[in-house]
């Protein structure tokens, strides 16, 4: 059984704390997981008692929680829900949560404090759990979770991080991604490190390129607030790709050690070759969605979007291509996609292979072999699939791809999110799915140059119709003509 605590949510009536967090509390509710002795103290700004929080939970519940629910685990989760009323920026509402915990209402010694809040309010949080004596608890453990984005770019994350560490350490900060909390992209590390078969080609003798692509076919929803300051390659590819990229890409851990693992992901960023200004436009590539449409409805551009300015250029698209200058990866293009509106949601990890080095066979009367292709579905469907060359049935010669997949390629029964794993994970004291600091910074070493000449460019941007997969301009980004994205397992 884990040990007992408090999961105090900053930020308890906003988008995470509704979307992920309460519904993740309730999935671990329901399988039993939760110490008896642990409570969920929400704090925020609106007047409410412990019963206006447990209302407002189970309505939360009803609309992102789990399609069938379990009467009897929410009302043990509703059990444990208290609620303190209070300013993010005022010292008033943290003296009466000090009180609270540490009172006579028997709160477990132990404390996670969640902070689903923007980046701003992470330093005065800080502070004021200090000020409080809640950074250091007397009767177990403090432990402090952070959301992306951790800052805006690297000098901002810095500050942030500074802001941090005067009061926790490193070993009691968790750094959230989600990604790493998804059962697929965990299986990158067992898919390449259980199986002795792929080592001796996960290199550039034999790969011709990896392509990370995460596609939504949904719009910025009611984010505009944040996604307008933000973009598209601050919001995915600095974090979520550039994670899937680094297990892709790692040496093999000499264990399975949070340090030896944070390792190995921080020496493939700081191998990542940088890019030159003048190599930007060549690299990167930004755009965002026009009117469009999808399955017979209209969908509106960007800029018609609640919230977001009417002259924004903000991007909603981007990819990069960049190269991992090592022995392993020398010259291996690795391209990264992301955008909203798109044709599709569904995020993959492509990794095509090169051709055999003489071609004796053809796919077709006229078409060339095709290559090889592993791909590693990370949602919707959970797949891993590796398409090879047989012989077509008949009297030609020819030759036909088939697919071997390794999983059921299908939904997974109810969808359990990344983030059950990972507060799991917290409480544990395990920092194996969670970012170090030092990841961080090179991750956002790695964009800097790029949102630096893009922030000089903000006149114009390219559009694409929301619907569609992107811009066809995107493509620029490949070696050669024969390369594409793959939108999905059939794409
Ligand atoms: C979040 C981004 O980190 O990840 C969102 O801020 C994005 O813009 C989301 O939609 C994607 O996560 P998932 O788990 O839905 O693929």
């Amino acid at each position: 059984m884990l040990d007992p605590c408090t999961i105090l949510i900053f930020g308890a009536t906003g988008n995470l704390a509704s979307h992920k967090l309460l519904p993740a509390l309730y999935h671990i509710e329901a399988a039993e997981r939760m110490h008896p002795a642990s409570r969920i103290l929400g704090f925020g700004r609106r007047d409410w008692s412990d019963d206006d929080w447990r209302g407002h939970i189970q309505t939360i519940l009803a609309e992102y929680g789990a399609k069938k629910q379990d009467a009897s685990a929410i009302s043990r989760l509703l059990a444990r829900a208290h609620f303190v009323e209070g300013d993010l920026e005022q010292p008033d509402g943290y003296r009466r949560l000090a009180e609270r915990l540490q009172g006579a209402e028997g709160f477990s010694g132990n404390l996670m404090s969640y902070l689903a809040v923007a980046p701003k309010y992470y330093a005065p949080i800080v502070e004021q759990l200090a000020a409080n004596g809640l950074h250091a608890q007397e009767r177990g453990w403090s432990r402090l979770v952070v959301e992306k984005p951790f800052g805006f770019d690297l000098e901002s994350a810095s500050i942030l991080d500074l802001g941090l560490r005067r009061h926790f350490t490193e070993d009691r900060i968790y750094r959230i991604d989600h990604y790493l909390g998804k059962s697929t992209v965990q299986n990158i590390l067992v898919f390449r490190f259980a199986n002795l078969l792929l080592e001796p080609l996960w290199n550039r003798n034999y790969i011709d390129h990896v392509q990370i692509s995460h596609a939504e076919s949904q719009g910025i929803e009611e984010r505009a607030g944040f996604y307008d300051g933000v973009g598209a390659l601050r919001d995915m590819i600095q974090s979520h790709l550039l994670q899937m990229l680094t297990l892709v890409a790692m040496e093999p851990p000499p264990n399975l050690d949070a340090e030896a693992l944070r390792d190995e992901k921080v020496k493939v960023l700081r191998s990542i070759r940088p890019i030159p200004r003048e190599a930007v436009h060549a690299q990167a590539f930004r755009a965002q969605y026009a009117p469009g449409q999808a399955g017979g409805s209209k969908l509106a551009g960007y800029r018609e979007e609640p919230g977001v300015a009417q002259n924004s250029t903000t991007e909603t698209y981007a990819a990069l291509k960049l190269y991992i200058d090592n022995w392993r990866w020398r010259n291996v293009p690795f391209y990264l996609r992301t955008g909203k509106r798109l044709g599709q949601t569904n995020s993959l990890i492509a990794i095509r292979f090169k051709h055999p080095p003489q071609q004796l066979f053809q796919s077709t009367a006229i078409e060339r072999l095709k290559p090889n292709w592993i791909l590693l579905n990370i949602q919707p469907n959970e797949c891993m699939r590796l398409e090879i060359q047989v012989k077509q049935p008949g009297l030609e010669m020819l030759a036909q791809t088939e697919r071997l997949d390794a999983s059921s390629c299908t939904l997974p029964p109810e969808h359990i999110d990344a983030y059950e794993a990972l507060i799991l994970d917290v409480i544990e004291g395990d920092h194996t799915h969670f970012l170090r600091y030092d990841e961080v910074n090179w991750a956002w070493r790695v964009v800097d140059p790029v949102l630096k000449l893009w922030a000089t460019e903000r006149d114009f941007i390219q559009t694409y119709p929301a619907g569609s997969w992107g811009p066809a301009e995107a493509n620029r980004l490949f070696d050669r003509d024969d390369q594409e994205w793959r939108n999905g397992l059939d794409g």
